[in-house]
């Protein structure tokens, strides 16, 4: 059976600003992803990365070509809709873990079942059962603040799939860890990838985090190098 495709882009173009200021940063580009691949985007810096991610994550409106994810044309979908979609489907982890400073690791963790209005004990306990798993239980109670980069970032990456999201995307989410941090969070994106069947897609310009994943798209000004 061919294996089904959960996110297929065609000549997809990203364009920001308007008139004379307008930047066309994706010039067209079209790829497929399919269910539980792991995927590296690499490129040098301004390619268009990050601005790829994010509308694979719906985060972002494109102005031209189409882009399904999960068998939906993200184009046709509202507002609100989106952010539904999003919050079911998708779990992002930013290079900057993101989190709310005035929350603790938990709490921070509980956002998106809270969001979705899962009942507090049940989302306290999924997050602390993932905080566990992460080597974080000690740390459950502490702010980012009183928390290191590698624990932030597996806070992060906790709070990323506690809705078990069909799509992991994480921007350069080792940018800012020393290598045995990086290896071990770029390990447990990949494992979370295998153990679940989540499809995992990593910005990277770490090119031991590029040769890990199955397959690598390379962007170079707006456009796939084949
Ligand atoms: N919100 C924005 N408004 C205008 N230009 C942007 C915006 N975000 C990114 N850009 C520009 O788009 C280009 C690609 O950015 P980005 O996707 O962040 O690249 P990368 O992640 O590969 O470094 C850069 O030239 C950047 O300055
Ligand atoms: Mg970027």
């Amino acid at each position: 059976m061919e294996k089904s495709v959960i996110v297929k882009a065609k000549g997809l173009e990203k364009i920001y600003g308007i008139g004379r200021s307008a930047l066309r940063v994706l010039k067209g580009i079209s790829f497929e992803i399919g269910k539980g691949e792991a995927i590296s985007i690499v490129g040098p810096s301004g390619a268009g990365k990050s601005t790829l991610l994010n509308l694979i994550g719906c985060l972002d409106a494109f102005q031209a070509g189409s882009l399904a994810v999960m068998g939906r044309e993200i184009a046709n979908l509202s507002v609100e809709d989106l952010s539904g979609f999003r919050n079911r489907h998708v779990g992002f982890v930013f290079q900057f873990h993101n989190l709310l400073p005035e929350f603790t690791a938990l709490e921070n963790a509980m956002i998106p079942l809270m969001i979705r209005r899962v009942k507090r004990k049940e989302a306290r306990q999924r997050a602390l059962h993932l905080l566990e798993r992460f080597n974080l239980a000690e740390r459950a109670h502490h702010k980012p603040s009183e928390l290191s980069g590698g624990e932030c970032q597996r806070v992060a990456v906790a709070r990323a799939i506690i809705g078990n999201p069909d799509l992991l995307l994480a921007d350069e989410p080792t940018g800012n860890l020393d290598s045995a941090n990086s290896l071990m969070l770029t390990d447990m994106l990949l494992s979370l990838g295998r153990d679940e069947g989540t499809t995992v897609v990593i910005v990277t310009h770490d090119r031991d985090i590029a040769t890990r994943t199955g397959k690598t798209i390379t962007l170079i000004d707006g456009k796939i190098e084949e």
